[in-house]
């Protein structure tokens, strides 16, 4: 059989040398106003080092109200440009050829720092303890050009693409649903109202940085919540963007809200992470959102990233023989080994990679930075 992960593909006009992706993941290393730290140049060095084709940083946020996170990585001024430069260097240097995107994030409601953050509509988020309120006509307008002018500095600070963070209930996937999207005017209702704002983003960020940047997006394939996007709306909203000009399309789902019907189901456990599934324990459990995905191929034509829960290589190769991904996005099992595609790639280590998904890494993340707790 072919290995077809070891295989290069385009996303756009960039050529990634593997099919793995580091999918985004927050670390929380960051000086407190969100500039560059040796430490974190440290830490994408290691992920470089270890031979994935493309690394996605975690959540940037282009705006200061939309932050998320303490020492979360910041793309909204100017003066940080510098910082940003020397890590696509150092990913640049030590990877062979690695690529690297941002990231581009706002919050909306789902923000740990902020106490009342824009949002589409004032929905109470019950996870975050936070009352939102509605954005008017220009915070609209402002947070567009927030994220054009984040994709300015990317592209200025060294990285080959871009990727707006539509999914998991932030600031992009709350305009999305309908579960948290309520507005009466051309912003809301119908689903073509509701892709508006990103439509809006992806124009203005073309005329910002060009049509031969890449443009990444991350998506909710469902909500997984009742009243919020399931699959037969969320394959439109696919192939809205397939037909916009997006460069992939990375398929994830839920919202921080989950957490509380996972709760009343399982009990408390203080690593839930909605769209990190704990507990996968057999490769029956594996690849979780690669249903939904199978059919999201069916209406895109452009390169799709599947991620959440893919943990051994034959079931990679099984996804990309079965061509119903193009590209694999592994966050957990790169926390826990950062040279896992090196190991596949050169044949040596086990077929499943050592993350037992406990989320303890979710843990130390919202109580401080980035570990895997399971690594000795
Ligand atoms: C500690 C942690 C931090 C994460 N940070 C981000 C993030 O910054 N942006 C994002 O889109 N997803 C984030 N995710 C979600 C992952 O990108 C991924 O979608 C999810 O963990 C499922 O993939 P996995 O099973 O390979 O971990 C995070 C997940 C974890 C566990
Ligand atoms: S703490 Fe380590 S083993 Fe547990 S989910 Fe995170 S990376 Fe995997």
């Amino acid at each position: 059989m072919r290995k077809i992960y070891s295989e290069p593909k385009k996303i756009g006009e960039i050529e990634i040398k593997n099919r793995f992706v580091r999918s985004a993941t927050g670390e929380r290393l960051t000086s407190e106003d969100g500039r560059v730290t040796d430490e974190l140049i440290q830490f994408y060095e290691v992920l470089a080092e270890g031979g994935v084709g493309l690394i996605i940083t975690g959540v940037t946020y282009v705006h200061a109200n939309g932050k998320g996170i303490p020492n979360q990585l910041g793309i909204d001024k100017d003066d940080l440009i510098p910082g940003l430069r020397k890590l696509t260097e150092v990913v640049h240097k030590c990877g062979e050829n690695c690529k690297i995107a941002v990231q581009l994030h706002h919050s909306g409601r789902q923000s740990m720092v902020l106490e009342n953050p824009p949002a589409p509509s004032a929905v109470f988020e019950p996870t975050f303890n936070v009352m939102p309120r509605e954005m008017t006509i220009k915070d609209i307008e402002d947070t567009v050009e927030a994220f054009a002018e984040a994709a300015r500095r990317a592209k200025e600070a060294g990285f080959d693409a871009i990727q707006l963070h539509a999914a998991h209930g932030y600031l992009l996937s709350q305009f999305l649903s309908p579960y948290t999207n309520k507005r009466t005017d051309g912003y809301g209702g119908s689903t073509e109202n509701r892709i508006k704002i990103i439509e809006e983003v992806y124009e203005k960020t073309v005329d910002m940085v060009g049509k031969h940047f890449p443009i990444l997006i991350k998506m909710n394939v469902d909500d997984f919540l009742d009243g919020g996007i399931k699959l037969d709306e969320s394959m439109k909203i696919a192939e809205k963007f397939s037909k916009m000009g997006f460069a992939a399309i990375e398929t994830s789902g839920c919202m921080w809200e989950v957490i509380l019907r996972t709760k009343k189901e399982l009990g408390w456990h203080p690593a839930f992470n909605p769209e990190a599934r704990i507990g996968i324990d057999s490769k029956e459990k594996e690849a979780y959102h690669l249903p939904y995905a199978k059919e999201i191929k069916k209406v895109i034509k452009i390169p799709l990233i599947l991620v959440g829960g893919i943990r051994s290589l034959d079931v990679i190769e099984k996804i990309l023989n079965e061509e119903n991904a193009d590209f694999i996005g592994l966050c957990r099992p790169l926390i826990r080994e950062p040279d896992l595609p090196n190991k596949w790639l050169k044949g040596i280590g086990k077929i499943t990679c050592e993350c037992i998904s406990c989320n303890g890494c979710t843990a130390s993340l919202l109580s401080g930075s980035i570990r895997c707790t399971q690594k000795k």
